[in-house]
C-alpha cells in the first residue's frame, strides 16, 4: 500500500462530506473552563489578530526536503505570496518564534507523536520543516504500515534522541473492512497501547467518511455525524480517563480545523472555495462564528478527568481563509481543507511548542 492512497481517499471524502460540513458552522457560544486549557500560560495565546510581519516566513519552504506535494503550494506554482507574510498576535502578550535549537532541547530524549487525519500530517510536515530551518542534520526515518489506512512514520534526530512521530488514522476510533463495507467502530480504540506509551501526544480527529457506523452490536446506516463524532470522540475520552498515565504523557487535542467552502461564512456569499482569497480576515472575528464540531469537541474533553490541552486552533485559522492550498498543490484539485507549508500550520507548532517547552 501507499502511504499517499489514504491521504487521497480522504481528501475525496472531505469533499463528499461538504453538504453536510456547511451545516456544521453555527452560531452560539459555549462557556467553558477545560482543565489545562490556558492556564500554563500566562495569557491566552489563542486571542488576538493576524499582523502583517516582513520577517516571515520563518523559513523557505524550497529547502525543506520532506515537504509532500498535497502542502507544496509555492512548490505547484501558487503566484501571490502574501500569504506566507502573517504572523499571529495573541491580544495578551508575544508568541515566542520557533527555534528548533531549544524545541529539541527542551524535549531531549522524547517522543512525540501526532495521531489523526490528514490536518495531523499537515501539521507534522510543517514541524518538520521548521525543525529542518534551525538543525539541518538528517533524521533517521522509518515508515510503518499498520493496515490499509493506518501508519506510522517516525523522524527521529539522533543528536538530540527527540522523535516527531505522525500515527495517521482517520477516526482515532477502529475502522475495520467487513462484507458489508467499512465499519466504524465507534465503542473501540485498538491502538491506544502504542499512542500511551510517547511522552506528548497530539489528536486530532475530523474529517470523516464512512460507509457503515457500529455501536455495540447494532450497524447503522448513516446515522447523525455530529452524533457520531460525539460518540467517537468519547470512547477517546474514556480511554484517556482510564489508560493514559498523564503524569508521563502530556495529551493535547488540536481544535477543529476548519474549511472554507461556504463564502456566506465570511461575507463573500458568492465564493463556493478559497481559490481567490489572498488575504486573512483582519481584526478578531469571523462572521459566522464557531463550528458546530468545536462545542462538540469541548463537551466531550470537559468530561476528561485528566489534564489534557486544547490547542485551539480553530478560530484563528478560520481568519485564514487565503492560507490553503486552493489549487496550487500536487494533485491538482481545489483543496480548501488542508493548508500550505510554509504556513498557517506554523504557527500550530510556535503555539504547541509554547504549550510543551513550558
Ligand atoms: C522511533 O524511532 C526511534 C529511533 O529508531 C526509536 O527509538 C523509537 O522507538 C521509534 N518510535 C516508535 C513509536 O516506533
Ligand atoms: C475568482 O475571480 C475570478 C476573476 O476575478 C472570477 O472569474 C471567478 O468567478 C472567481 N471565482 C470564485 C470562486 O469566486
Ligand atoms: C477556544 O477558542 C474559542 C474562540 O476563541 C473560545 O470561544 C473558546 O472558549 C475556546 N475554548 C477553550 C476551551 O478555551
Amino acid at each position: 500500500m501507499s502511504v499517499g492512497m489514504g491521504f487521497y481517499g480522504l481528501i475525496l471524502g472531505a469533499i463528499c462530506l461538504c453538504p453536510w460540513l456547511c451545516l456544521a458552522s453555527g452560531e452560539g457560544h459555549v462557556e467553558s473552563n477545560l482543565k489545562g486549557s490556558s492556564n500554563e500560560m500566562a495569557c491566552n495565546m489563542y486571542e488576538g489578530e493576524w499582523m502583517l510581519d516582513s520577517s516571515y516566513p520563518l523559513y523557505d519552504s524550497s529547502a525543506c526536503p520532506h515537504i509532500r506535494k498535497e502542502f507544496d503550494c509555492l512548490g505547484f506554482g501558487r503566484p501571490a505570496r502574501q500569504y506566507l507574510k502573517y504572523r499571529w498576535q495573541p491580544s495578551q502578550c508575544n508568541l515566542p518564534r520557533f527555534d528548533g535549537k531549544t524545541f529539541l532541547t527542551t524535549l531531549k530524549g522524547k517522543q512525540i507523536m501526532f495521531v489523526g487525519d490528514s490536518v495531523s500530517l499537515n501539521q507534522w510536515q510543517s514541524l518538520l520543516c521548521l525543525i529542518h530551518s534551525s538543525v539541518p542534520e538528517q533524521p533517521l526515518i522509518s515508515e510503518q504500515p499498520m493496515d490499509q489506512t493506518v501508519y506510522m512514520t517516525n523522524h527521529t534526530y539522533p543528536s538530540y534522541g527527540v522523535s516527531v512521530i505522525v500515527f495517521h488514522t482517520t477516526y482515532l476510533v477502529d475502522i475495520v473492512q467487513e462484507k458489508i463495507g467499512r465499519v466504524l467502530k465507534l465503542d473501540s480504540l485498538q491502538n491506544g497501547r502504542i499512542w500511551k506509551e510517547m511522552d506528548i501526544v497530539v489528536f486530532n480527529t475530523w474529517l470523516w467518511w464512512w460507509d457503515y457506523v457500529q455501536v455495540g452490536n447494532k450497524i447503522l446506516k448513516d446515522m447523525d455525524r455530529m452524533e457520531a463524532f460525539r460518540l467517537g470522540l468519547t470512547t477517546w475520552a474514556n480511554w484517556v480517563n482510564t489508560e493514559v498515565d498523564t503524569q508521563k504523557t502530556q495529551v493535547l487535542f488540536q481544535g477543529i480545523s476548519p474549511m472554507h467552502y461556504h463564502g456566506i461564512e465570511w461575507n463573500e456569499p458568492e465564493a463556493t472555495n478559497c481559490a481567490n482569497e489572498t488575504q486573512p480576515i483582519m481584526g478578531p472575528t469571523y462572521p459566522s462564528g464557531l463550528p458546530r464540531a468545536l462545542f462538540v469537541l469541548e463537551d466531550v474533553l470537559k468530561t476528561i478527568t485528566k489534564p489534557v490541552h486544547l490547542l485551539n486552533i480553530t478560530h484563528l485559522s478560520q481568519l485564514r481563509k487565503d492560507a490553503h492550498p486552493s489549487s496550487y498543490n500536487g494533485f491538482r484539485g481545489m483543496d480548501c481543507t488542508h493548508w500550505c507549508v510554509a504556513g498557517l500550520p506554523d504557527t500550530w507548532n510556535m503555539l504547541l511548542s509554547a504549550v510543551v517547552t513550558s
